[in-house]
């Protein structure tokens, strides 16, 4: 008799822990985790990537063009397609080319909302893009600006752009900016 009590009750406790749950019915799930590497850097990557934006808006060839508002007051926007180059030089070999546009967000005309994908079309990169999404106070030294993600060899892509401007025409408006761009990706 004892023994039989025993056998019911472990029967109780494996019925309790072990089956009841698996009868629980449940949705399809809305949303799933998938267990992670044990460490991170066995599939994530460190890329630097350094380039020069060179944003021409005036003569025959502009590669940024205003579609909205005014030129440097706020709500300004314009569309760009902008060469980035190995080089500080216009005639610097191209790498790939910033397309997206930017909208003067503050009121007193200081910050630009940048959306823009750089589209690379040099070396292993060729084919891929990161995505920014940023602000980007233009008359600081150092902007920084998030890569919020990318395509290609830059699936998952996560960091910061920093932009420094290295020419600004004031006459023309045309500028070119140095891009320190840290990504980790898979
Ligand atoms: C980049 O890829 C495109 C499309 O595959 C190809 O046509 C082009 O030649 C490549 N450029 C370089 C520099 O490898």
């Amino acid at each position: 008799m004892a023994s039989f009590m025993t056998c019911s009750t472990l029967f109780t406790l494996i019925f309790i822990f072990l089956i009841t749950p698996s009868l629980i019915v449940t949705d399809a799930k809305f949303s799933e985790q998938f267990p992670g590497p044990k460490a991170n850097h066995d599939v994530e990557k460190m890329s630097h990537l350094h380039f020069y934006f060179h944003d021409i808006v005036s003569g025959k060839h502009p590669t940024a063009i205003s579609v909205a508002g005014r030129k440097n007051e706020f709500g300004g926007t314009a569309i760009i397609d902008d060469p980035l180059t190995e080089g500080v030089k216009h005639g610097s070999k191209v790498v790939g080319r910033a397309q997206g546009m930017y909208s003067m967000s503050s009121l007193d005309a200081s910050s630009l909302l940048m959306v823009m994908n750089f589209e690379f079309t040099e070396g292993k990169y060729n084919g891929s893009s990161l995505s920014v999404l940023g602000r980007n106070p233009f008359l600081e030294t150092v902007r920084e600006m998030p890569v919020v993600g990318g395509s290609g060899l830059f699936r998952f892509a996560r960091g910061y752009a920093l932009a420094k401007t290295v020419h600004y025409n004031v006459g023309t408006g045309d500028a070119v900016v140095e891009y320190n761009v840290f990504v980790m990706h898979h």
